[in-house]
């Protein structure tokens, strides 16, 4: 499936930003969040799948893809409120199913404190609850300066062998292909922008307990940057969760085992 196949249209919202959502299917709301530096094409082979029974919200979000970015300075919390107020522009008063990929589930942690009475279930692929080390924080927005400094692909081609498994790196150059070119496609600004926020992020890892609605934790079994060990600790905190491994998988199952993504993702949602 191509993005040009899919209803795709700008929504304004009423904060001033404006999202570029992918909006298709009918029934209860499933909303994709997606991961850095990408956009919502990395969910496009489940897309067909999940709106036979949903309606699918996939938003490229603030800066990505080809939703503009007005406000450069935002945090993760600012994100989740674009999604709020996604929802309201489209007149969603239902509660909802969230779906956050790593930078995705940050957002979505956000959007969980932000706006409980949204929410239905939560899912939470390859992700982590924890805020930043200063170490890693610091070499975050050395990125960030990077980024605008020497471009997008300078700055992040040492990413792809970290974000996809070794079955996909070795055996499907075409999956490789389209990440590293979604990668390329993302704006410095942007990246800078994201990083920065990604930097000063909250951590959620005391909050886990304190989740009551059905979550399910999703991660690519060889995923080096949310890693299966980490993610399994998480459920262990989120009282009644279920967890599921995808085996031969990196950080990026709904790009590399879209269909045994997609039959865990519906397993849950249609239980
Ligand atoms: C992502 O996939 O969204 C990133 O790996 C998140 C991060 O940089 O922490």
């Amino acid at each position: 499936m191509f993005l040009s196949e899919l209803n795709q249209q700008n929504v304004t919202l009423a904060n001033g930003e404006s999202l570029s959502t992918i909006d298709v299917g009918t029934g209860e709301v499933v909303l994709l969040v997606h991961g850095f530096p990408l956009s919502n094409a990395m969910w496009l082979d489940l897309i067909p799948g999940l709106s036979k029974y949903f309606r699918v919200l996939a938003p490229d979000l603030r800066g990505f893809g080809r939703s503009p970015m007005n406000n450069q300075v935002f945090s993760m919390g600012d994100l989740a409120t674009d999604l709020s107020c996604l929802l309201d522009a489209l007149a969603i008063h239902s509660s909802i199913n969230l779906v956050g990929l790593s930078m995705g589930g940050y957002i979505s942690f956000e959007f969980w404190e932000r706006f409980p009475q949204r929410l239905k279930r939560l899912v939470l692929c390859d992700t982590k609850a924890i805020a930043d080390t200063p170490t890693i924080a610091a070499s975050r927005l050395a990125t960030a300066e990077r980024a605008i400094e020497i471009g997008t692909k300078a700055s992040t081609e040492s990413m792809v062998p970290r974000l996809m498994g070794k079955q996909a790196l070795s055996n499907e150059p075409d999956k490789v292909q389209r990440l590293t070119e979604m990668m390329y496609e993302t704006k410095p600004e942007t990246i800078a922008s994201a990083q920065r926020a990604m930097a000063s992020r909250q951590s959620f890892a005391e909050k886990l307990s304190e989740i009551q609605i059905p979550t399910y934790l999703l991660v690519g079994k060889e995923d080096p940057i949310s890693t299966e060990a980490e993610m399994s600790e998480m459920a262990s905190a989120i009282n009644g969760s279920q967890f599921h491994v995808i085996s031969d998988c990196g950080h990026m199952p709904p790009m590399e085992k879209p269909e045994a993504f997609e039959k865990a993702l519906l397993d849950f949602l249609r239980s």
